[in-house]
């Protein structure tokens, strides 16, 4: 592996347990597209921890997962209520959209999360057939700004949007680093605070791809095979995908090594906080580190590890940390750091 850096916990490699349950799949013949024993010990798991009625769809990434979800819930004429920050939103090339036909209804936030008093004036128009009709609030746990949702919040959102005809979607992408930080279960910010359907991601925490898009609501269950198929998501050799996820529930792997990504963003963010350039602009609640740092810095730091900018006009940029980074690691970034700062000094 190359360079550990902070750009994305997507750069990170895949944790060996994870690796070694893909080898033990690769055995003789099984049955094709999730009919296999691999997917049912893994569907089993899951309803595990997220209740027997929980229905298991496996598809090969977050965005598709997100489009699976989304096109279940609403039909084209009906909206989706989102944080304007929302990866939905900013980061699927609009594939939500294409291929459910509904609109997103984006909300700013500053923090990347929703709350009944931010989305209440755009709840309007039901009834009225020259508007869009708000039938989905999709909520992303841990959000996009690496900040969190308190169990309190998410039950109050829930509720306030089931009250007014909506059903609740999470996207689950960073799921596991939100439950280790609040030190619950995935299912108690999820499925038990009243979401109908849940895009859960591993692969940021560890996975070689694939996640899980989970059905809390009967009503809604009919035709997920059906959309997962028409939107090119069903995997053939299911068993290499569904195999990870046996792993990764095991015995709460997915926990240690978020609640590792988690306190290497709090260590990070101690150590360039300790910088006076740099001034931190979220909360650092999972794996996430924003921060805004002097412009002329970014170019030679980026030279020695890559790492996106995330609002260029006011010089902020995300660093994030992953199940495999090391505290030398961090050390080592906010040298080089500190490094650029005395030479542009
Ligand atoms: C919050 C969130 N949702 C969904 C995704 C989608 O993941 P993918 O790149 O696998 O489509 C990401 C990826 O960065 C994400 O951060």
């Amino acid at each position: 592996m190359g360079n550990r850096g902070f750009a994305s916990d997507n750069n990170a490699g895949v944790l060996p347990e994870v690796m070694q349950a893909i080898a033990d799949a690769n055995s003789g013949h099984a049955i094709a597209y999730g009919g296999d024993e691999y997917t049912r010990e893994a569907e089993a798991a899951l309803r595990r921890v997220f209740g027997e009625a929980t229905q298991c769809y496996f598809v090969f990434n977050g965005t598709g997962a997100n489009v699976v979800a989304l096109q279940a819930m609403a039909r084209s004429y009906e909206g989706v209520v989102c944080a304007a920050t929302a990866h939905i939103n900013v980061d699927e090339c609009g594939a939500p959209e294409k291929l459910s036909g509904c609109k997103l209804i984006d909300v700013p936030t500053p923090d990347g999360k929703l709350s009944p008093e931010l989305i209440a004036p755009v709840l309007h128009g039901f009834g009225f057939e020259h508007h869009v009709q708000p039938r989905v609030l999709s909520l992303t746990q841990a959000s996009e700004m690496g900040t969190l949702y308190s169990i309190e919040e998410l039950r109050a959102l829930c509720a306030y949007a089931h009250e007014r005809g909506l059903l609740v979607h999470m996207d689950g992408a960073r799921l596991s680093n939100a439950a280790a930080a609040l030190n619950c279960s995935l299912a108690d910010i999820s499925v038990k605070v009243g979401v109908d359907v849940l895009s859960l991601g591993a692969t940021k925490n560890g996975l070689m791809f694939g996640e899980a898009v989970l059905v809390f609501n009967p009503e809604l269950q009919g035709p997920l095979k059906y959309i997962r198929k028409q939107s090119t998501q069903l995997f053939s050799k299911m068993r290499f995908l569904s195999a990870q996820y046996t792993a990764f529930l095991k015995n709460e792997l997915w926990r240690k090594s978020a609640r590792h990504a988690n306190q290497m963003a709090q260590l990070l963010a101690r150590e360039v906080g300790a910088i006076k350039e740099v001034q931190l602009t979220q909360k650092v609640e999972s794996n996430a580190v924003f921060a805004l740092i002097p412009k002329e810095w970014i170019a030679p730091l980026q030279a020695a590890y890559f790492f996106y900018v995330w609002d260029e006009n006011r010089s902020e940029v995300r660093w994030m940390t992953s199940f495999d980074t090391t505290e030398a690691d961090i050390h080592e970034f906010v040298a080089q750091m500190r490094r650029i700062a005395e030479l542009k000094g």
